[in-house]
């Protein structure tokens, strides 16, 4: 087990740190930047019913779902398809209605979550056409699909999930990217830009994991709360719902995430000296709206870890500690922004004395239902 660590304490940390090359295999060779090309063998061979999708309907459980989130507003901005997205559990249970012309685009790491597998199975009676996108090969959903593109993150054994979250996210955006272009709703600029910053992506996420040693100082900071609160908007607000999710999952700490504009509604009134507040606030993604859910926070003497862009100063002036992340375009800062928020609860477990690779109560791949 020592050997498979390759050096690194646990499996956790070895796959947050895994993940520049970890995107790179899962782009390489379906992205070819200076022709233009986004080839993908099982988009290219159902083209059609891509193009003619009525909507997309997602469907996976746990930090598959979130991607699934990050997904819908990458397909609805890119490809202006609607999306939907669904917990597995709920769709397969609750009668949806499913047409003959939708896409559902099935997640799922370990190919064999149970409730997933369901929901495949109904969107198939119904005659949709349904596409997997899992990790590992030859599991039980890549061969229940009708078609499907693996992330190829390699072998991921940490319970929380990482390098699966961030390559699902390449591999939906990939689609999204070919899905728009086909279709026109981007201009060719725009697609070359999109190309040329997703190539950028892994050294940039090298660069965010620099932060390390300054998140293991948060951690310390903040590791005795009872409760944190993550915020996001926009492409970020799914990343927020990660961040919550993996803080839980590990360190067993309350923690929810939620959309900044949404705090107002409820979360507001948890917050006092004692609460942590993790706010996502790139420059790009309604940063002065993010910038003002802040001040609201401080008045209220809740205490601010802010995840910013490299170079950020508005922030900086407000919050307890900053976590920069370098600048990309909108669509994929959520690629970024998760790196700061899987090391801070990866510290936080780790300080706690928990089991980081290993939770209580939780498995790597659920096959009840
Ligand atoms: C379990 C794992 C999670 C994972 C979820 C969905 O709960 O602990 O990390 O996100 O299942 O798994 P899947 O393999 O379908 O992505």
């Amino acid at each position: 087990e020592q050997i498979e660590k390759n050096g690194y304490d646990h499996f956790m940390l070895k796959e947050i740190y895994e993940q520049p090359d970890a995107i790179t295999d899962t782009y390489r060779g379906r992205m070819l930047v200076d022709q233009g090309i986004v080839r993908m063998a099982g988009v290219d061979d159902n083209i059609s019913k891509f193009l003619n999708a009525r909507r997309i309907l997602i469907v996976a459980c746990g930090t598959s779902w979130h991607a699934g989130l990050v997904a819908e507003y990458i397909f609805e901005d890119f490809a202006r398809i609607p999306v939907e997205v669904e917990y597995a559990s709920e769709f397969r249970y609750r009668n949806p209605v499913i047409y003959r012309d939708d896409v559902v685009i099935a997640i799922s790491q370990s190919g064999e979550t149970a409730d997933t597998m369901a929901a495949i199975k109904l969107a198939k009676e119904k005659g949709a056409f349904v596409f997997g996108v899992c990790n590992v090969v030859g599991s039980s959903i890549s061969r229940e699909t009708h078609a499907g593109a693996y992330t190829h993150a390699g072998p991921e054994i940490g319970v929380a999930s990482t390098k699966a979250f961030t390559t699902q996210i390449t591999v939906l955006s990939l689609i999204a990217l070919k899905l728009a272009k086909e279709k026109g709703t981007i201009s060719n600029s725009d697609f070359h830009l999109y190309l040329r910053e997703l190539e950028l992506i892994p050294n940039k996420i090298k660069e965010a994991l620099q932060s390390n040693e300054h998140i293991t100082d948060v951690a310390r900071k903040y590791k005795d709360a009872s409760n944190f609160l993550y915020l996001g908007r926009g492409f970020n607000f799914p990343v927020a719902l990660e961040g919550a999710l993996k803080l839980k999952e590990i360190s067993y700490i309350h923690a929810e995430g939620y959309p900044a504009a949404e705090m107002k509604h409820g979360p507001i009134a948890l917050i006092d000296e004692m609460m942590p507040v993790v706010v996502i606030a790139t420059r790009k993604g309604h940063y002065e709206k993010v910038i003002s859910n802040i001040q609201e926070i401080k008045s209220r003497k809740g205490k601010i870890i802010g995840i910013v862009t490299k170079g950020d100063k508005e922030v900086r002036e407000l919050a307890d500690y900053v976590i920069e992340v370098p600048e990309t375009v909108e669509a994929f800062t959520p690629l970024l922004t998760t790196i700061p928020l899987q090391l801070l609860s990866y510290h936080i477990a780790l300080m706690l004395d928990k089991n980081v690779d290993q939770p209580r109560n939780l498995a790597k791949s659920v096959t009840v239902e």
